[in-house]
C-alpha cells in the first residue's frame, strides 16, 4: 500500500515522500483500516517541521484523523468487518496511508447518514470547538462569542457550535473574503483584521462589557489583544497559536479585571478522560443530524497531492477544511 512518510524535517513538499509499505497484520486488540478520506490540520504542517509537540522519530506518516472502514480485526477488537469508522491514528502510522494498522480503541464507528468526507473533516475541529466552549468554557445562550481564526478549521467549528449553543457569535479573519466567509457561515458580526482594530470593534458592540468567552487558536498579538475585550468573569480559551508566538498573561490582569485564562488540550482527553470526548462526539453528531453543524469543506485533494493540501494550509489560503481523497 502507498503512503506519505516524513523522512526529513522541513516544509511538506522537502519532508514527504511517498512510498509503498507492507501492511503488518494486526494484532489481537487491533484493526485494520482501509482509508477513504483524511483530513488536513494544521498540526500536520508542525508534524512536517519538527515543532509539534509530539516529534516522532523519522520516518513516519503524518495526518491526525481518517474515515474509512475496517478491512481486518484481530479477535479481541470487537468490531464487525466492514464497519465505518473516524479513525484517530497514532505516529508512526497516520492518516495519510491507504491501510491503518492500529488499536480498535482509536475508531470509533459513524453514525448512519455522514459521508467519509464529512466525518474525516468533523472530529479534531467540532470535538474540540465542543469541548472548549461547553467543558472548558460553560458558554451560556445569550453569552458573546469571539472566535479568532473563524475562517480557518477550528475557528469554523466554533462559529457553529457558539450560534447552535445560542451565544452572539463574533469572529475575526485576515482579509475581506474570509471576513465575509465567516458571516456567511453564522456568525453575526465579522471583523476583517486588515481593516479594523477587532478590540475596538467588540467593545463598542457589546457596549464596552467584552465578549464573555474568546477562542483563540492563533496566540501572539491576537492573544494579548483579547485581554482588552473580554468581559467580567470571561474565559480566554488558549486553543493554539497557529501565528507561531506563544503569549503569556499577566497574573495581575486576571485579578484586576476578574477573568481566566482556559488551556484546552483535546488530544490529552484520548489518555485521560476518553469518555468526555466520546459525550463531545455524542453532542456533534446530535448537532450533525439536526442539521445545525457542518464541516466546510473547501478543497478536496488526490492522495497523489497530499503536499499540495498541506501548502495551502501553510499559505493560510485555506476556508474551513481541506480533505484528502485517499480512494
Ligand atoms: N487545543 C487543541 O486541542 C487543538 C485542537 C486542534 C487544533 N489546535 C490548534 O489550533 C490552531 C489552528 O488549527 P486549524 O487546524 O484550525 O488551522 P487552520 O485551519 O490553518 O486555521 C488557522 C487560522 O489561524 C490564522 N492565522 C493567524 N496567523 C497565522 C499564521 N502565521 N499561519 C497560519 N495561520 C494563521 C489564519 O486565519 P487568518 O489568515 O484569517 O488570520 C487561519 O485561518 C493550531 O495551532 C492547532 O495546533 C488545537
Amino acid at each position: 500500500m502507498r503512503a506519505w512518510r516524513v523522512v526529513q524535517l522541513g516544509e511538506p513538499e522537502d519532508a514527504l515522500q511517498l512510498i509503498d509499505l507492507a501492511v503488518g497484520a494486526p494484532g489481537p486488540a487491533q484493526v485494520v483500516v482501509e482509508v477513504e478520506a483524511a483530513s488536513v490540520n494544521f498540526p500536520d504542517l508542525l508534524l512536517c517541521r519538527g515543532q509539534y509537540q509530539e516529534k516522532p522519530p523519522l520516518p513516519f506518516t503524518p495526518g491526525l484523523e481518517a474515515a474509512g472502514h475496517v478491512v481486518e480485526a484481530g479477535p479481541d477488537a470487537r468490531i464487525a468487518l466492514g464497519t465505518p469508522v473516524i479513525v484517530l491514528p497514532k505516529a508512526p502510522n497516520g492518516a495519510y496511508q491507504e491501510l491503518i494498522v492500529c488499536d480498535a480503541a482509536d475508531v470509533l464507528p459513524l453514525p448512519p447518514g455522514l459521508s467519509s468526507r464529512d466525518a474525516a473533516a468533523l472530529y479534531i475541529t467540532y470535538v474540540t470547538g465542543h469541548l472548549a466552549l461547553h467543558r472548558r468554557a460553560g458558554l451560556r445562550a445569550g453569552e458573546t462569542l469571539l472566535v479568532h481564526g473563524g475562517a480557518g478549521g477550528v475557528g469554523t467549528a466554533a462559529i457553529q457550535l457558539g450560534v447552535a449553543a445560542g451565544a452572539r457569535v463574533i469572529a475575526t479573519a485576515n482579509g475581506a473574503r474570509k471576513a465575509r466567509f465567516c458571516k456567511e457561515f453564522g456568525a453575526d458580526v465579522a471583523i476583517d483584521l486588515a481593516e479594523e482594530d477587532f478590540v475596538e470593534v467588540v467593545n463598542r458592540v457589546t457596549d464596552k462589557r467584552g465578549a464573555d468567552v474568546i477562542f483563540d487558536p492563533v496566540g501572539g498579538e491576537i492573544f494579548d489583544r483579547s485581554r482588552k475585550c473580554i468581559a467580567f468573569e470571561g474565559r480566554l480559551l488558549v486553543i493554539g497559536f497557529a501565528g507561531g508566538v506563544i503569549p503569556s498573561a499577566p497574573a495581575n490582569h486576571l485579578l484586576v479585571k476578574n477573568y481566566s485564562a482556559v488551556g484546552v488540550h483535546m488530544g490529552l482527553y484520548r489518555r485521560r478522560n476518553p469518555s468526555v470526548l466520546a459525550e463531545s462526539l455524542r453532542e456533534v453528531m446530535r448537532l450533525y443530524a439536526e442539521g445545525a453543524v457542518k464541516p466546510y469543506v473547501s478543497a478536496v485533494f488526490a492522495f497523489a497531492d497530499v503536499p499540495a493540501a498541506l501548502r495551502l494550509v501553510a499559505d493560510r489560503a485555506v476556508l474551513g477544511k481541506v480533505v484528502v481523497d485517499v480512494r
